[in-house]
């Protein structure tokens, strides 16, 4: 296994050089793009590193499926369905046009930012701090790694420049699908954008829903089987965004990326995969990071279709 992931790594290392490192949050504009890691955590514990796999960077987006299954742990999936819906889309990450053309009165997707954001209104705490403490305490608790936390020079530069944030945040204020205080809940959700991982973080967490909620390392239950299998689907069909068809053609499997460069994916019954590169498409998915995967699946039969 070592030996494939050192080839995959090699193979396309030339990826980096295409696209962009994400400049809107200026902080992340300072990352190297020249990295390429990988992490694959299977089922029987083990784990196989190659590249810059030590590399720390944010989440991101990929937090929205953290904070996806703790909203249904705390409310039940049939509350935080009827307040964000579960349709893939065309439009972008950030998009605004579908929350007044479409339904004001419910984000499309808990992926895309508007969806996001409502549904970590939904999760519950006395005050933002608090909510982001039960955030922080599950991402260490399903990745196996109690040292995770925030880089803070990226959460003030996202608080900072975060405008658009605000604009869904405040639209949606305006029509009801938030509650409570806009400000705390944007806080909330730049703080879990802004926690950082390694490959070997995403490929825990990813192993802990190929095992239907069950970290393997340890035989402990930390996700409702049922909670692993909603949060795989939805990625499935809206975790690489505007792009989740085409990278369901081409690799197949649950995935979530962010614009720090990584991308979460899992196959269930076998193995969590994490992977960096933080050049990015148009999309913003990490392009070295889809093109790993692509291989990978291709050498292994990853695919679940
Ligand atoms: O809200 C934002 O814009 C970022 N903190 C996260 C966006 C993101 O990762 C989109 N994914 N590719």
């Amino acid at each position: 296994m070592k030996r494939l992931l050192d080839s995959i790594v090699e193979n396309n290392k030339k990826w980096t050089r295409e696209g962009n490192v994400a400049s809107y949050i200026p902080e992340l504009s300072k990352v190297d793009r020249e990295h390429i890691g990988i992490c694959v955590s299977t089922l029987d514990g083990e784990e196989y590193c190659s590249g810059n796999s030590e590399l720390k960077f944010t989440i991101q987006s990929i937090s929205k499926i953290i904070t996806l299954m703790l909203a249904i742990i705390d409310n039940g999936k049939k509350y935080v369905f009827s307040r964000v819906g579960m349709e893939p889309t065309e439009a972008a990450f950030n998009s605004i046009i579908n929350l007044e053309a479409k339904n004001p009165q419910k984000p499309i997707n808990p992926m895309i930012n508007a969806g996001a954001i409502a549904t970590v209104s939904m999760i519950a705490g006395n005050d933002g701090k608090e909510t982001f403490n039960r955030i922080l305490k599950f991402t260490r608790k399903i990745s196996g790694n109690p040292e995770i936390n925030i880089n803070e020079a990226v959460y003030k530069s996202e608080k900072e420049t975060g405008n658009r944030n605000r604009a869904l945040a405040y639209f949606m204020k305006s029509t009801g699908v938030l509650k409570g205080d806009v400000e705390e809940i944007l806080d909330v959700y730049f703080k879990q954008c802004s926690m950082e991982v390694t490959c070997g973080d995403l490929a825990r967490i990813g192993s802990m829903l190929a095992n239907d909620g069950v970290l393997p390392w340890n035989g402990q239950r930390v996700v409702p089987r049922d909670v692993a299998r909603i949060v795989k689907t939805i990625m499935v069909t809206c975790g690489m965004y505007d792009a989740s068809g085409e990278f369901a053609v081409h690799i197949g499997v649950p995935a979530k990326s962010g614009v720090g460069g990584g991308i979460l994916a899992c196959v269930t019954r076998r193995m969590g995969i994490g992977v960096v590169g933080p050049s990015l498409d148009e999309k913003g998915n990490s392009i070295a990071g889809m093109k790993v995967l692509e291989e990978l699946s291709k050498e292994m039969d990853l695919s679940i279709f």
